[in-house]
């Protein structure tokens, strides 16, 4: 079985912060998102990765090399406009040739990996399987109808009225059956190949189309909020370790990493939460649920349920929380100023100031 991971996209409701970095190398508890996505496929024992990319290439790139850090091979494959998921799928057709594969779209995060589900598939052997797992507001989703015996029925994309309350998860597992649905289709309502349509397609045209439950935690990183949450889920498996300096008058609460260089000074972090290597924290307080990236400096502030990227400054800056602070950002305080805000913001900022 081989993997085709999916890196491209845009990420506007992620902006600023994808203005200048892909939206699946956001990190999360200092990781990016896409890493854990790629060590759960080798975790269930495929190797063989090819990566659809996009504007974004370079980055991704640079990040996930070769593969061999992942004891993975990596392949790449160009998609030079996001036109769907099975448009990636049918760029990649001379790669995946007639193996079987997942297909892993980059911005979800399933705690819990895909160990379990690519076992299923490989014993039940359907001619296609996917996952689904119930939520509050299947609009935002692909949503399946299954039948009493797991199979699904009928699929729906992002629909007014779903049929059920079972999202599809971004995480889908196909044999070559699937490229021909892909020859198959016509573009949707939205201008793109919906791999939901090929999976109707095989469902209509007497195809064995499984559906399973999914493990664990599942979520679709699209916006800061999934970000923050994400975050926060995985931070709380997270175990204390401190391999930087903690001086004596701060304090550690709960599970607290601290990484090799980062100092904490005259301040209290209370877990789960993570520093990163390189990072000060001074006269400060940290977490819970908060991630602070390398090379960050914290003084004088509040920080709690936050993602802070690495390099970012925050100085007397009072209380913050539920933020999403980009690479070296700076936000100070003024308390000597008149009161005015002074805002330098990038396109597509959002601020919410407590006047
Ligand atoms: C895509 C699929 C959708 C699925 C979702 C899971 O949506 O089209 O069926 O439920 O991924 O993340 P998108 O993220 O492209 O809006």
């Amino acid at each position: 079985m081989k993997a085709l991971v999916l890196a491209g996209g845009t990420g506007s409701r992620l902006r600023p912060i994808t203005h200048t970095a892909a939206k699946q190398l956001v990190p999360v508890a200092n990781k990016p998102v896409l890493f854990y996505g790629i060590e759960s496929i080798v975790e269930a024992g495929v190797v063989e990765i090819g990566v659809v990319v996009g504007d974004t290439a370079p980055e991704i790139r640079a990040a996930l090399g070769d593969g061999s850090r992942f004891g993975a091979r990596i392949t790449y494959v160009h998609q030079p406009r996001p036109l769907g998921l099975a448009h990636a799928v049918r760029l990649a057709r001379g790669w995946l040739g007639e193996d079987d594969f997942v297909m892993y779209l980059g911005d979800n995060f399933v705690i819990g990996g895909i160990k379990g589900p690519a076992e299923d598939f490989r014993a039940t052997a359907p001619d296609a399987r996917i996952l689904v797992t119930r939520v509050p507001d299947p609009t935002r989703f692909g949503v399946a109808e299954l039948g009493p015996d797991g199979r699904v029925i009928r699929l729906q994309e992002k629909p007014r009225e779903p049929r059920s309350d079972l999202a599809v998860v971004g995480v889908y597992f196909f044999t070559s059956a699937v490229h021909r649905a892909i020859e198959a289709i016509e573009p949707s309502a939205r201008g793109e190949l919906e791999i939901t349509d090929a999976l109707q397609w095989l469902v209509d045209s007497g195809h064995d189309v499984r559906a399973g439950a999914i493990d664990g935690y599942w979520k679709d990183t699209g916006d800061v909020t999934d970000m923050l949450e994400v975050n926060r889920r995985v931070l709380a498996d997270i175990e204390g370790a401190v391999l930087g300096d903690v001086d004596a008058t701060s304090v550690l609460v709960g599970p607290v990493r601290i990484e090799a260089g980062a100092r904490i000074v005259r301040s209290t972090v209370v877990g789960p939460a993570v520093v990163g290597a390189g990072s000060l924290v001074q006269d400060s307080r940290i977490g819970p649920a908060t991630s602070i990236a390398e090379g960050c400096a914290i003084t004088g502030s509040d920080v709690e349920y936050s993602l802070i990227l690495r390099d970012a400054r925050i100085e007397q800056a009072g209380r913050i929380e539920g933020s999403l602070i980009g690479r070296s950002v700076r936000v100070t305080g003024a308390a000597l100023a008149p009161r005015a805000h002074r805002l330098v913001l990038g396109d597509h900022s959002r601020i919410q100031l407590a006047s």
